[in-house]
């Protein structure tokens, strides 16, 4: 400890307790992070795509964000509960039965629905022109809704159809979602009469023309009067919040949650914050438990407009997953490699998806983002292949090593001491990415300890001949703990890194 000038005492962390607690950082497999002493039943809500429709770019935000979020908090031992809130449910779903009825009678085969936009449109367009076409698919809504036995197949084949693609999207984006997370709107439907008749009887939701309402007084309208939330309309049908009100009771109640996190667009937060109120109010959700709204921003094109397509139409996911492969491609051509095709195509897709995905992890994610290609696939900056190049570089130094055994860490100048502690610093950040719901914590954390890797690459020698073997091997150890988080803290965020590049 030293007085450095009136009001400032600066303190020095001793150098031997830096190499014990690296010491000891190297032999955990968990690499220093501790499990949390009480584990907490977390449900995470993300993804949530809706039926007969392709998953757009605008998707990834709340996939790849929430399942990075979900890997950090079962890493840090909580029961993790992945719910894919996927919109199954609704009006819409008479005429799209209607249409695929219609499909299939024409092709006398089950059809190929790889084309949603296209099926969509057209069945909007039979439900507007063709009045026979319409009151089918009104009387089919309603048959639905009843429990119709055909009607319910119908349904079921959109359903499985739409997720049988976005798993090969979940599949090829390495997320962790698979069938039995989906946990769409559909579930809650049996549920809303009975929750709408408590609420009436409760007092908590009144009749208002015909309608359910549900008056809160902490939000008030333009005239200053409390805000009428309707959850039942005066046709019997219900909303999208009424469908909310029971998936939070059933989170809270039946799943037990003590977290509960909504990965979904800004622009959600004033239907969150009605619902959530709804049930505290009600006391279906008890004070014990956290809701949590973790927005994000729009996605927007490199001129600040919402990112379109040429003409204007949402841009698909998949199309964009295989322009970055392309580009990728494209990149490593010019390289000379010596790498098999099939390790080259792992690579590609390594490098294009990480890229992809960690343009939109490493911003603060309650900010617009800006989808710029030249940014994201460069190998420099604060970039998905800068990171996983990092790693590279360092197993080719122990490729390149005659003896790649590892010693006691010892510091010896200020670049291996500002690595070290940089090294020491990862429980924390990991931590903070499960408190407070931001993975760009630990890419701003990934991407520091990768620069200060570089620095210390150029300013200590490791393999020359002139390196004293006790230094070699400190420096080898201080290379492993590196590459070892580096590892370690990409695939908390679902990035892969490789052997070579
Ligand atoms: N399907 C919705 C959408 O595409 C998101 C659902 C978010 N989750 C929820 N519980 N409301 O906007």
């Amino acid at each position: 400890v030293e007085i450095a000038g009136p009001g400032f005492i600066n303190f020095f962390v001793n150098k031997d307790a830096i190499s014990k607690a690296l010491k000891d950082m190297s032999a955990d497999p968990r690499l220093g992070i501790p499990k949390v002493i009480t584990p907490k039943t977390i449900v995470v809500d993300y993804s949530a795509p809706n039926v007969a429709k392709e998953m757009a770019v605008h998707h990834i935000r709340s996939t790849v964000i929430g399942d990075a979020v979900v890997r950090v908090l079962e890493f840090l031992g909580n029961n993790v509960i992945r719910a894919n809130h996927i919109g199954d449910w609704g009006t819409q779903f008479g005429m799209l039965i209607a249409y695929l009825e219609k499909k299939e009678n024409e092709s006398g085969q089950g059809m190929d629905l790889s084309d949603f936009e296209a099926f969509y449109r057209e069945a909007k367009e039979c439900y507007d022109t063709d009045e026979e076409f319409a009151v089918k698919a009104r009387h089919y809504v309603v048959l639905l809704q009843g429990g119709d036995e055909y009607c319910r197949k119908m349904w079921k084949k959109l359903v499985n159809m739409t997720m049988v693609q976005n798993q090969k999207l979940y599949d090829r984006l390495d997320v962790t979602l698979s069938d039995k997370d989906i946990m769409g709107e559909s579930l809650y439907n049996d549920m809303l009469p009975e929750v709408v008749e408590d609420l009436m009887k409760r007092g908590i939701a009144v009749e208002d023309q015909g309608a359910v309402v549900v008056y809160l007084p902490q939000f008030k309208n333009k005239e200053g009067k409390p805000l009428g939330n309707i959850i039942r309309k005066n046709d019997g049908g219900y909303l999208y919040t009424t469908t909310d009100i029971a998936c939070a009771k059933y989170r809270a109640q039946t799943l037990k949650a003590d977290r509960i996190l909504y990965f979904t667009d800004s622009r959600q937060q004033q239907h969150l914050e009605t619902v959530w109120a709804i049930c505290k109010k009600a006391g279906y959700v008890g004070d014990n438990v956290s809701m949590e709204h973790c927005p994000f921003g729009m996605m927007l094109g490199k001129d600040g407009k919402p990112f379109k397509t040429r003409s204007g139409g949402t841009v698909k996911l998949r199309d964009v997953l295989d322009e970055a492969e392309a580009r990728v491609t494209n990149l490593l051509k010019e390289r000379n490699s010596t790498l098999s095709d099939e390790e080259k195509k792992q690579v590609i897709h390594n490098i294009a998806i990480g890229a992809v995905k960690y343009a939109d992890l490493c911003k603060n994610r309650t900010t617009d983002y800006v989808f710029d290609w030249d940014q994201m696939l460069s190998f420099e900056g604060n970039t998905a292949p800068y990171l996983q190049y990092a790693y590279s570089r360092i197993r080719a130094i122990f490729r390149k090593a005659k003896d790649p055994s590892l010693g006691d860490i010892k510091i010896t100048c200020d670049a291996e001491e500002d690595l070290a502690n940089k090294l020491l610093a990862f429980a924390e950040a990991v931590q903070s990415v499960g408190d407070k719901t931001l993975p760009n914590l630990l890419c701003n954390y990934i991407f520091e300890l990768s620069n200060l890797f570089m620095h210390f690459y150029e300013a200590c020698p490791i393999l020359k001949d002139d390196v004293p073997e006790d230094v070699r091997k400190s420096r080898l150890a201080l290379c492993d703990l590196t590459a070892k988080v580096l590892k370690q803290g990409l695939s908390l965020l679902g990035i892969n890194v490789m052997e070579q590049m």
